[in-house]
């Protein structure tokens, strides 16, 4: 009996000093949700996700039929496309890469500047830009109408064939709430698998949270603090500035904190598509950024060594859980 309490008394302090050192690190700041978080006015349901996925891999979702949502947002991409330039946006000024669609069940504010504030909301806006997939929505409504094999899917997703905006952005938005990364090493690591990463790794993940300091903005399982910062990059977009008045001078220059899970290996990264190694994207961390009123105060210059900067580079690759498995649907006949 006395064994026992002795044991457990270890026991307890033993995880007493564990919850402390992971209280210093913030290990358990990185567990993962439960379950996908959905609006009340538009639950996760089967029906309406295999008509969303549909809807997303349908190049007659834009005006020339040559589009979908799926062309920029691929699966073999990790759900961006792997360009600088995203199709399209080549004669724009200020083309913006193609961000990822996976996890954005959890977004809070959608595109580099967050100017959509839903899934449902942001996904009218593809559908009717010039440069990407240049329709309206009143003549795809009419001609998703005409295709007789999306009656029956839009049946079993609201109870009856009626098609409209609405019913698409909440199919589209469905779909892409079930676009959830795979668990990764990191995660299994974070579950107490003390073997699930290298001790290269764990070195960059304490880097990652203190020396570096980029848990000061890539906050949380998603490595996001879903707000927007200038960290110094030299662009001549202004982000979130051009909607914001001039004298919020913060937002000047400043873009979405993106997601640091499923990194493409080499990029691009950034809203501009301006870095494509890991390498240079930390670099450009430890010089500090260009030197400006809207500069981020998180952006403090810093010096790593060549190990330094190998580990956490060997962290950020543990972040990725691999390829979702899906399977392009069969598309609807006409
Ligand atoms: C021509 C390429 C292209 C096509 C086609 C396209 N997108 Fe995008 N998508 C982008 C780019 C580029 C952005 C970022 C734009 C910005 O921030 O200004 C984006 C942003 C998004 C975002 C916001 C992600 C975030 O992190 O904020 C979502 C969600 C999204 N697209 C869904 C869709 C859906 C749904 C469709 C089909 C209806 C679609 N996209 C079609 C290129 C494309
Ligand atoms: C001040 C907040 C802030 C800090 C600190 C910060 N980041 Fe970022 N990070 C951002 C923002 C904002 C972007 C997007 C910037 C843009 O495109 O203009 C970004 C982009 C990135 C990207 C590109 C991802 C993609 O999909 O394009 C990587 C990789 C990255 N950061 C890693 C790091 C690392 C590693 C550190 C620490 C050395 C760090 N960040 C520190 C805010 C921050």
């Amino acid at each position: 009996m006395k064994i026992r309490s002795l044991v457990m008394l270890a026991c307890t302090v033993l995880s007493v000093h564990a919850s402390l050192a992971d209280d210093k690190i913030k290990r358990s700041d990185y567990h993962r949700p439960e379950a996908i978080p959905a609006p009340a006015s538009n639950p996760l349901t089967t029906e309406k996700t295999t008509l969303g996925k549909t809807l997303f891999f349908d190049a007659r979702l834009s005006r020339d039929k040559g589009m979908s949502c799926a062309t920029c947002h691929s699966p073999d991409h990790r759900w961006s496309d792997g360009r600088v330039v995203p199709l399209g946006s080549e004669e724009l000024e200020q083309p913006r890469r193609t961000p990822t669609v996976m996890n954005s069940a959890w977004l809070t504010a959608l595109m580099w500047d967050g100017r959509a504030n839903s899934l449902e909301a942001q996904a009218v806006l593809p559908i009717t830009t010039p440069h990407e997939m240049n329709y309206n929505m009143k003549q795809l409504v009419e001609r998703l109408g005409e295709i007789k094999g999306y009656q029956p899917l839009f049946e079993a997703a609201y109870g009856d064939a009626e098609i409209n905006t609405q019913r698409i952005a909440m199919a589209l938005a469905t779909f892409q709430r079930t676009l959830v990364s795979n668990i990764s090493s990191f995660d299994r690591w974070v579950e107490g698998d003390e073997q699930a990463i290298s001790t290269s790794a764990q070195r960059g993940f304490e880097l990652f949270n203190g020396k570096a300091q980029c848990a000061a903005c890539h906050k949380s399982w998603r490595f996001t603090d879903d707000s927007f910062h200038d960290i110094g990059l030299d662009s001549p977009d202004l982000g979130r500035g051009k909607a914001i008045p001039v004298e919020v001078t913060i937002m000047q220059h400043a873009f979405k904190t993106p997601t640091l899970r499923d990194l493409p290996e080499n990029g691009p990264y950034m809203h501009d598509g301006s870095m494509t190694d890991l390498e240079a994207v930390i670099k450009h961390y430890e010089d500090g950024g260009i030197e400006r009123p809207s500069l981020s105060k998180e952006m403090k210059p810093f010096e790593l060594t060549e190990q330094q900067r190998a580990d956490l580079i060997a962290f950020l690759k543990t972040l990725d859980g691999g390829p979702l498995a899906v399977e392009p649907p069969a598309l609807p006949k006409e």
